[in-house]
């Protein structure tokens, strides 16, 4: 990639802000791979944005975990700013992110962002947020505020959900928990015996319990791999399209899964 690949309906302004151009318009080589990874979701998103717009006119994109928002300003750099409707929102708990976020969509003149400091599990219910929204993202949203994302999406019926999971800590500290109780009862447990297969076990079956979760609330998904991530562990994508069928057997499945591994005590955050 070089300064070439820059779209001409980008803003340089914008890109100088988040660090991507150099004051002299030189890719900063550092952010090369943040406008990559970006870029890559974008390809995702933009025909998800696309089909919504085109049914009813408006959208609403709430970005879970939005740290400084590079996502969100490139969908509104990239795609909203063109248009008089649409309107997104970053959700973020740490205040001076949210500080330099409106600080900048001011600057720029970008009307339609709102950033609230907020966490995912406060913005559920915060009145600050419109009943209707039609797509959450969630990018590498710390631990489990991927799952509150997931409630979040599923609490406004959301059209689309697009999700790439952090690792999560919370599943493997229950495997670890009950690991004597499952090793003297399943031979399947030989999978999580070692520590780091407790994590890495821990943070695969989270994203199937997700995954379940979805499909038993009637989203279709498509799992596979965020390019431009394969430097890291997480880099991977869940795209969930709501369809209103959910899955026959998954939340049989999911409860099923649960109790074979000893992860009943997780019940409330994948089971409702
Ligand atoms: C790894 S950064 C990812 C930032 C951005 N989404 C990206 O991909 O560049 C995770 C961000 O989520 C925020 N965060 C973590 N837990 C949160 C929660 N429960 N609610 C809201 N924000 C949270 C952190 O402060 C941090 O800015």
């Amino acid at each position: 990639m070089n300064a070439s690949e820059i779209r001409p309906e980008q803003s340089v302004a914008l890109l100088q802000e988040l660090h991507i151009l150099t004051r002299d318009g030189k890719l900063n080589q550092d952010s090369r791979r943040k406008l990559k990874q970006v870029y890559h979701l974008y390809q995702f998103i933009e025909p998800l944005l696309g089909g919504i717009m085109a049914e009813r006119g408006d959208l609403v994109l709430v970005d879970h975990g939005a740290g400084k928002s590079y996502l969100g300003f490139i969908l509104y750099d990239l795609f909203l700013k063109a248009r008089d409707s649409g309107h997104m929102y970053g959700i973020e708990t740490r205040a001076e992110l949210v500080e330099r976020s409106r600080e900048l969509a001011q600057r720029l003149g970008f009307a339609r962002m709102s950033f609230l400091n907020l966490s995912v599990g406060e913005s559920i219910d915060s009145a600050q947020l419109p009943d209707r929204v039609d797509i959450v993202t969630a990018l590498h949203a710390c631990d489990t505020a991927t799952d509150d994302a997931i409630r979040f999406a599923l609490h406004k019926q959301a059209r689309f959900i697009v999700l790439a999971p952090c690792c999560q800590a919370e599943v493997a500290s229950v495997l670890r928990r009950h690991k004597s109780e499952s090793l003297a009862q399943t031979a399947l447990s030989e999978i999580w015996r070692h520590p780091i297969h407790t994590r890495e076990f821990g943070s695969q079956i989270t994203n199937v319990l997700r995954c379940l979760l979805l499909e038993a609330h009637g989203y279709q998904l498509s799992v596979t791999e965020l390019v431009g991530w394969e430097h890291s562990i997480k880099n991977e994508l869940i795209i969930a399209r709501f369809t209103n069928a959910p899955r026959g057997n998954a939340r049989e499945r999911l409860g099923q899964i649960l109790h074979e591994l000893n992860l009943d005590d997780l019940k409330d955050r994948f089971l409702y």
